[in-house]
């Protein structure tokens, strides 16, 4: 199979130069349609990797910096993790700048993108509100990202040898609620 080998050196080689990245856009292509009854805006694609079409190359606007979602896995295995709202997201640059966006009811957070920010690499870290304008670290990733703006870029539905799964918050059973109807994300 000669040819196949060679029209996936040229499909390599197209992406690594950038001119129309048939990778990239198969990538993107595989994400899907909008669910329908959800606007494309801030509670729409929960779980997916917003910067690969927030950014110059997806054309979406507006140019996302950092974004993705949060969830709680139950402690039964056999359920599906589900997002969860008001949690902060601690991302502090190598300049040190901190930038905090909270989920939204669909487990949504963004930053838009502005000139200089951030410096990678990035260190996230998951807050909890505590009342009274306090929050608590709940978690910390110690892997820093280097440049995939995107948490979905690693942080995948499923664990697996390749991905650490979605990104949780810690907690108990009786803390959390999935999303109910009130919430514009859910169809
Ligand atoms: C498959 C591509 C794609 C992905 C993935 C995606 N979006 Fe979007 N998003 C769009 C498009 C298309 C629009 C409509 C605006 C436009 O056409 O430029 C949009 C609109 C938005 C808007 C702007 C709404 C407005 O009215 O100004 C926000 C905010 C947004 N998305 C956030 C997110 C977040 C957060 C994620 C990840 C959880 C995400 N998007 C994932 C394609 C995408
Ligand atoms: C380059 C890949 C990559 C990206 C991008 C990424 N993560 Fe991670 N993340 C990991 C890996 C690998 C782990 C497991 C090891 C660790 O904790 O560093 C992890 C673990 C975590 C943990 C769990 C720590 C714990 O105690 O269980 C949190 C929280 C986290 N990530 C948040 C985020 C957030 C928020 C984003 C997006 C802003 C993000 N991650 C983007 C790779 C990534």
């Amino acid at each position: 199979m000669r040819w196949l080998s060679l029209l996936l050196a040229l499909l390599g080689s197209a992406a690594v130069t950038g001119c129309g990245d048939a990778l990239r856009d198969e990538r993107i292509e595989a994400l899907g349609p909008e669910v329908e009854g959800v606007a494309p805006g801030p509670f729409h694609r929960p779980g997916q990797p917003c910067t690969w079409c927030h950014s110059d190359y997806g054309g979406a606007a507006p140019k996302l910096a950092v974004g993705g979602t949060v969830y709680y896995q139950p402690s039964d295995a056999n359920k599906t993790a589900f997002p969860v709202d008001g949690y902060i997201v601690e991302l502090e640059d190598a300049r040190g700048v901190i930038m905090k966006p909270q989920t939204n009811c669909i487990g949504n957070f963004y930053v838009e993108y502005t000139e200089g920010w951030p410096y990678f690499p990035l260190r996230a870290s998951l807050l909890a509100a505590q009342g009274m304008g306090g929050s608590a670290k709940v978690a910390s990733m110690s892997t820093r990202i280097n440049r995939e703006g995107s948490c979905a870029g690693c942080h995948q539905a499923q664990k697996s040898a390749s991905s650490p799964g979605p990104v949780v918050v810690p907690g108990k059973d009786d803390q959390f609620k999935a999303p109910g109807a009130g919430c514009e994300g859910v169809p």
